[in-house]
């Protein structure tokens, strides 16, 4: 959450690469923004509430310049608060991704010590700190000195107008230093980087960059000098535009077929190895949050009825209080598209103290976890630009379909049938399909709270369905298993109600079926989404049996008939309120 990016070096257009950097982070918060510029010993600022969008900024030529672009944690989302932040004399400025968990103690001496605050977030006491340290000892070591008084996983970025020098220090966030000629950048993503140069170091946790006429890294803890070992990246970079499309989501729901048949042409090797480690492991565990997590669950009911193998599935931020039996012969597997969840690497980073295997399957080569784990499945599934995952929650079910029958030494019983889903996938998108849907989506954007049932391998799709319409339509939505029905949620059910239904052709189409009725005939209205009609449905979406390949169609369904209805709200689809991309905050 919250982007951050800084550029030092010969070039006068600081204003315009901190600019042009911002919008390429854009998506791990847009609040506000704001880019401050050197001038003289001095820091000049410009600040906005709302999306970078088509913005022009109005700031003077600079060689030094840094900026942010926000997810409010600490203090509403205003000029104010949003960064940089000031020092009293407005030669230090800084930009923070993270929580100063002490930010109040700090504050309270600060302010004692006559400091000035202007805004209500955690990261003004930043500069103030570090103005106050100054008065003692140099820059860098100023800033060394105030980030380990910081608690919480926090990344910053400093800029000191009178010394022309940047120092980044991170324990959490991730930071990327990028060596230019003449010229240094400092980005929360590579993608910010790589238009400079693909010379660059990835910060580890505890570690301090400086960057100025020269480049050091200095141990966070100890204060030493560390060598320096840059990284050359070799990796392409997709360049992404709509295209023909009106949004990412729509465009990223059409591309899923591109990326199943991907997947089911080029991945055997790979998740043979992968299902070797598993074959091997004492416990194997999913974890992922939100639509990750929705994932593993569906990778669980895989593993159970298809290779009759155990697997547990957590939310990875539970994972945390769940670890005190894993040892090293446990293997963790990693579900994550930015592959920077914070929720996911701090678990991640306990299992790895207890010496367990570490597999990521992630959408980001490069990324936290990709650099953290023993062994990676890359999704190739291309940048997500919309809030709102789509194409990397049908890669991960693939890949997880992909790996189950890989255990039972069948990988090509699994490359036919998501072969056919891409096909019925690809029927989904059309027309005829998307008219159908679209009328559907005008009915549920007019409803106040929907829900979704599903169960066995459709209970992850019925979380799925309703995590995809809270985030782009903020109609509450409720996804639940069918047989929990009767132990709660059916007292919801009146006149009117909505309940999408999934009930493809498995062992629990009878069940699913009984629950609908028992829906309806409390006033419900039934959305059946299955490969044949009933009378228990008041609106049908039919999705071909595609075997197992079904729980990954029938989910394109929920994607759509939620992109259609924030289109019917006059919602943007791809960056919805309160949202970000990359969630970097615990
Ligand atoms: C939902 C969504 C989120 C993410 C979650 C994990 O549409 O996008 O629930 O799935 O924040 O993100 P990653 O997969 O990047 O770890």
């Amino acid at each position: 959450m919250c982007g951050i990016f800084g550029y030092v070096g010969k070039k006068s257009s600081a204003a315009k690469i901190v600019f042009d950097g911002l919008k390429l982070l854009e998506y791990r918060g847009y609040d506000s923004w704001g880019i401050a510029i050197k001038i003289k010993n001095k820091f000049i600022i410009e600040k906005h509430v709302g999306k970078i969008g088509d913005a022009k900024i109005n700031l003077p030529e600079g060689d030094l310049g840094i900026g942010h672009t926000r997810w409010a944690t600490h203090g509403g989302v205003t000029v104010a608060n949003a960064h940089p932040h000031l020092d009293c004399t407005k030669s230090i400025t800084v930009v923070h991704n993270g929580i100063v968990e002490n930010f109040q103690e700090i504050k309270d001496k600060l302010v004692k010590l006559g400091h000035k605050f202007v805004s209500e977030t955690d990261t003004e006491v930043i500069p103030h700190l570090i103005e106050e340290n100054l008065k003692h000892i140099g820059f860098a070591s100023s800033v060394r000195n105030s980030f380990n008084k910081l608690r919480g996983l926090n990344a910053i970025v400093v800029a000191n107008a009178v010394s022309k020098e940047i120092v980044a220090a991170k324990n959490g966030s991730p930071l990327i230093a990028g060596i230019g000629s003449g010229e240094f950048l400092v980005s929360s993503d590579i993608v910010g980087i790589v238009p400079h140069t693909r010379n660059v170091i990835f910060l580890k946790d505890n570690e301090m960059v400086i960057l100025g006429k020269e480049i050091q890294l200095i141990s966070l803890p100890t204060g030493k000098k560390l060598s320096i070992r840059p990284e050359k990246i070799d990796w392409k970079f997709e360049n992404t535009s709509k295209g023909k499309f009106q949004d990412f989501m729509i465009k990223e729901i059409h591309e899923q077929p591109l990326i199943v048949r991907n997947i089911a042409k080029n991945y055997s090797e790979s998740l043979k190895k992968l299902a070797n480690y598993v074959q091997n492991a004492k416990g194997t565990f999913f974890i992922g949050a939100g639509t990750a997590f929705h994932a593993g669950l569906s990778g669980t009911y895989f593993f159970s009825k298809i290779a009759k193998k155990h697997v547990n599935t957590t939310v990875a931020s539970e994972f945390n209080y769940l670890e005190d039996f894993l040892t090293k012969e446990s293997l963790v597997i990693v579900l994550s598209q930015s592959g920077e969840t914070i929720d996911v690497v701090e678990p991640v980073n306990r299992a790895k103290s207890k010496k367990s295997k570490i597999v990521a399957i992630t959408n980001s080569l490069g990324s936290t976890l990709y650099r953290m784990a023993d062994y990676n499945v890359l999704l190739n599934a291309g940048p997500e630009k919309a809030v709102a995952s789509t194409k990397a929650y049908i890669a991960k079910l693939s890949v997880l379909l992909m790996l189950t029958f890989a255990l039972i030494n069948k990988e090509e019983r699994a490359k036919e049938i998501l072969l056919r889903t891409a096909k019925e996938m690809e029927r989904l998108l059309e027309s005829k399909q998307v008219l159908e849907i679209k009328k559907i989506a005008k009915f549920l954007s007019k409803t106040r709270n929907i829900y979704a049932l599903g169960r066995g391998a459709s209970y992850p799709s019925a979380l799925e369905a309703a995590l995809k319409i809270k985030e782009v339509t903020y109609i509450p939505t409720e996804g639940f298993p069918g047989g929990e029905l009767k132990h709660g949620t059916i007292a919801l059910i009146g006149h009117g109600t909505p309940v999408i239904v999934f009930a493809p052709q498995d062992e629990t189409y009878e069940s699913i079926i009984s629950n609908a009725i028992e829906i309806k005939s409390r006033g419900g209205v039934i959305i059946g989404i299955s490969d044949r009609q009933s009378s228990a449905f008041d609106y049908f979406i039919s999705v071909k049996d595609v075997e197992e390949g079904s729980y990954l169609a029938q989910v394109v369904v929920a994607q759509l008939l939620a992109y259609y209805m924030a289109v019917e709200l006059k919602l943007d689809p791809d960056m919805p309120r309160n949202l970000a991309k990359s969630v970097t905050v615990k």
